[in-house]
């Protein structure tokens, strides 16, 4: 399976999308409501006339096999055939939800992605992940459908919000810690430019999907910060809470730190590093509100878990990670307290 699309970096319209797969071909687009607004005028460059537009609404809940139905019934209304491109134009919500549309229609048409948050250019889009949540679980449904391209163009990134900014940093910063403590440095001092952090993250995030694009192994060193992170990020969800997928990552980092010193040999002074690192950019977050049974029970439901046991992917130092290291779920029980007492002081 091919799992590392190739990116082209620099100006996305879609005069440039069509010199690359042909004039011949017919193309759909897909966005939400914010890129739609926010992202494709700049996407329409100087054409005068736009490929037909599927919009969805905006967040997680249209992530959705009913979203798809929608999108198949407009491709189908409007006789796309098997030899069609589709185009991602959004973030990881658009591109994973599209994708999978794409995979799927006509058992699979070409598609391709154009980032329009950081969390898109560093993670969602690469790696060739797709799919949709059902009843509230996330990508729950889905398939490894790589895209044909992608096309990074950081202006579209100018109109996003600084809670998604920060929601992708969170990905940024884990590819520091988990692979590369330099980078993980710069980010901190803020000394690289957007288009350095997507080409260094880009670049991190392919080598370890080349080596492992099934995730049997090595790719699981991806999942730093998300057995916690996820388990907030759900309960949140059910608790009525908006909070970005990144910001829950960063305080799932912050808390399986301290499981990494525990369990996979960090020491101690490297744990404080980078808890401080991540409690200088990310707000804490109302974790207060959360009953920890729930969490517990949703850290057991990782799909990274083996034989009941709760299995994370740890630093055993800054810029290295091990994986499925065995970790008891009661230990939650102690970082919870440890995070809202330190982070929200
Ligand atoms: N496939 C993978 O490997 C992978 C990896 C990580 C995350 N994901 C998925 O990605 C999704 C999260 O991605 P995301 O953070 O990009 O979320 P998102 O696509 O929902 O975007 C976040 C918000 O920003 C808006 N937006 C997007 N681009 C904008 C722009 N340029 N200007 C203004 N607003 C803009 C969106 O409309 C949305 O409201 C989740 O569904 C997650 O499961 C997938």
């Amino acid at each position: 399976m091919q799992a590392i699309a190739p990116i082209f970096y620099g100006a996305c319209t879609f005069e440039r999308v069509r010199e690359q797969f042909g004039e011949e071909r017919r193309y759909l687009i897909v966005c939400d409501s914010n890129t739609r607004n926010f992202c494709l005028p700049l996407f329409r460059g100087g054409a005068t006339e736009l490929p037909p537009v599927f919009e969805t609404e905006a967040g997680e809940d249209f992530k959705s096999l009913a979203t798809c139905e929608k999108l198949w019934t407009f491709a189908l209304q409007q006789g796309f055939d098997r030899d069609s491109v589709w185009i991602n134009l959004g973030g990881g919500m658009v591109s994973d939800l599209g994708g999978f549309a794409a995979a799927c229609y006509k058992r699979g048409v070409a598609f391709v992605n154009v980032p329009t948050t950081l969390l898109a250019c560093v993670d969602a889009t690469v790696g060739a992940k797709t799919g949709v949540n059902l009843l509230s679980e996330k990508n729950m449904i889905g398939s490894f459908r790589a895209p044909e391209a992608i096309f990074m163009d950081t202006r579209y990134l100018e109109s996003l919000p600084r809670e998604e900014w920060l929601s992708g940093m969170a990905e940024v910063l884990k590819h520091g810690l988990i692979a590369d403590a330099a980078y993980w440095e710069d980010c901190l001092a803020a000394k690289l430019s957007t288009l350095e952090m997507v080409r260094r993250s880009i670049d991190i995030k392919s080598a370890v999907v080349a080596a492992d694009p099934l995730e049997n192994g090595p790719r699981k060193i991806l999942n730093f910060g998300h057995t916690v992170g996820h388990a907030l990020e759900a309960a949140f969800v059910r608790a009525g809470t908006h909070v970005t997928h990144g910001a829950c990552v960063a305080a799932g980092m912050w808390m399986e730190s301290l499981a990494a010193e525990a369990f996979a040999g960090l020491s101690a002074a490297e744990g404080e590093a980078i808890r401080a690192g991540l409690s200088a950019l990310f707000p804490a977050l109302p974790v207060e509100q959360l009953s920890v049974a729930e969490v517990r029970s949703l850290m057991a439901g990782d799909k990274k878990n083996r034989g009941g046991e709760i299995r994370m992917s740890l630093p055993d130092r800054i810029g290295h990670c091990l994986f499925d290291i065995a970790v008891p779920a009661g230990a939650l029980e102690e970082w919870l307290p440890i995070y809202t007492d330190t982070c929200q002081k």
